[in-house]
């Protein structure tokens, strides 16, 4: 542990990734949580509740703290490019949820507005930080598996998301997806061309939204490297989550996590297991620990954060070409600006 101060940080949003947020902010020893802002005052005032954290209802409040060194914002994603821009003018680092917003319009504002400013910025692309799945980026950049040719990443939540959700979410795409068109970029930055399909298989209250129940995205990278995302907002068996790196000399694969390896032999069936862990508070739990001790580190070493704005900036540019191209049917080419 370092032998300086903890930094004095202030959470937004109290609600699913809030309480996630907060949990690991209390323990880490690097960190101390003085301020929980969320409007619904009393979700701030439980989570704060023996933490020694004070609840506040509004940004104004917690941008008026003295000494403050950062800011994790887990408020709904209409609230972000505001609170980050904010953080940015006052020299307080950010780890700000994705996306940093569905307009690409008022990212690229966000963008300009932060030109220039050096203050910690950090997505919460937590699946970066996953073990399985960091490991076998660093194994691929090793060279483990020679030159990658193909990935494949396959992500199916256990179940839809209630309709009022669904209403607000974006789309498949920048909502489900855009964590899968990050962990893409986690192996191969430079994206060239998208082609995407969606389908209504199973849910008539998304395909009334308008919006897919089950996408398939293939990517194609600077070098050709192929890439499917493969999404499905239900799984009968629970979070299914892998990804295979197919390289010219082998291949490196993460698969699903049950709670326990014990598995079950008997005459009705063998290797009978857990179900999986269900879904992404649980499957998760691990990288979003590792993603703020990530988080910490830059700030402490002055190095810039991984991931950045500008990863979340790329993923959403590829989240809507997909659903351009699933809308149209055409290929959407990525050119850079
Ligand atoms: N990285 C991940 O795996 C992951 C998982 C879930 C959600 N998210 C992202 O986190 C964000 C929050 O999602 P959630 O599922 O926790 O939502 P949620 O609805 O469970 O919680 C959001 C909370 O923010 C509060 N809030 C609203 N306006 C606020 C403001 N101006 N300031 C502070 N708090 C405010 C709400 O009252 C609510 O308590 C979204 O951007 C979402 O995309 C990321």
């Amino acid at each position: 542990m370092s032998s300086e101060r903890p930094l004095k940080v202030a959470l937004f949003g109290s609600g699913r990734i809030g309480q996630v947020h907060a949990r690991n902010i209390l323990a880490n020893p690097e960190l101390e949580l003085v301020l929980i802002a969320d409007p619904f005052i009393e979700g701030a005032q439980k989570l704060a509740e023996g933490t020694g954290a004070r609840a506040v209802a509004t940004a104004d409040e917690v941008f008026a703290e003295d000494d403050l060194d950062a800011i994790i914002v887990g408020s709904p994603t209409n609230t972000h490019v505001d609170l980050i821009s904010r953080a940015a003018a006052r020299g307080v680092a950010a780890l700000c949820e994705k996306p940093i917003d569905l307009d690409i319009d008022r990212v690229l504002a966000c963008r300009d507005n932060l030109r220039g400013s050096n203050t910690p910025l950090m997505l919460g692309f937590n699946r970066r930080f996953d073990p399985n799945f960091a490991s076998v980026q660093a194994r691929v950049q090793a060279g483990e598996i020679g030159r990658l040719e193909q990935l494949t990443i396959i992500s199916r939540d256990p179940a839809p998301a209630p309709a009022s959700y669904i209403a607000g979410s974006g789309g498949i795409f920048r909502d489900q997806s855009i964590h899968d068109l990050d962990m893409a970029r986690f192996f191969v930055p430079d994206i060239v061309e998208v082609s995407a399909t969606g389908s209504n298989l199973f849910c008539d209250y998304i395909e009334e939204l308008g919006d897919f129940d089950s996408v398939v995205i293939n990517l194609r990278g600077a070098r050709g490297e192929q890439i499917t995302i493969i999404n499905s907002r239900h799984s009968a068996f629970g979070h299914d989550q892998r990804l295979e790196a197919f390289g010219s000399d082998g291949m490196l694969t993460a698969g699903n996590l049950t709670p326990t390896s014990v598995r079950k032999y008997t005459a009705a069936g063998a290797e009978g297991a857990d179900p999986y862990l269900h879904f992404f508070l649980e499957r998760y739990a691990e990288a979003y620990r590792r993603e703020l001790e990530g988080f910490v580190q830059s700030i402490r070493q002055g190095i810039a954060c991984s991931p950045g704005f500008e990863d979340g900036l790329e993923a959403l540019v590829l989240a809507n070409a997909a659903e351009e191209s699933a809308r149209s049917g055409r290929v959407v080419k990525i050119g850079k600006d």
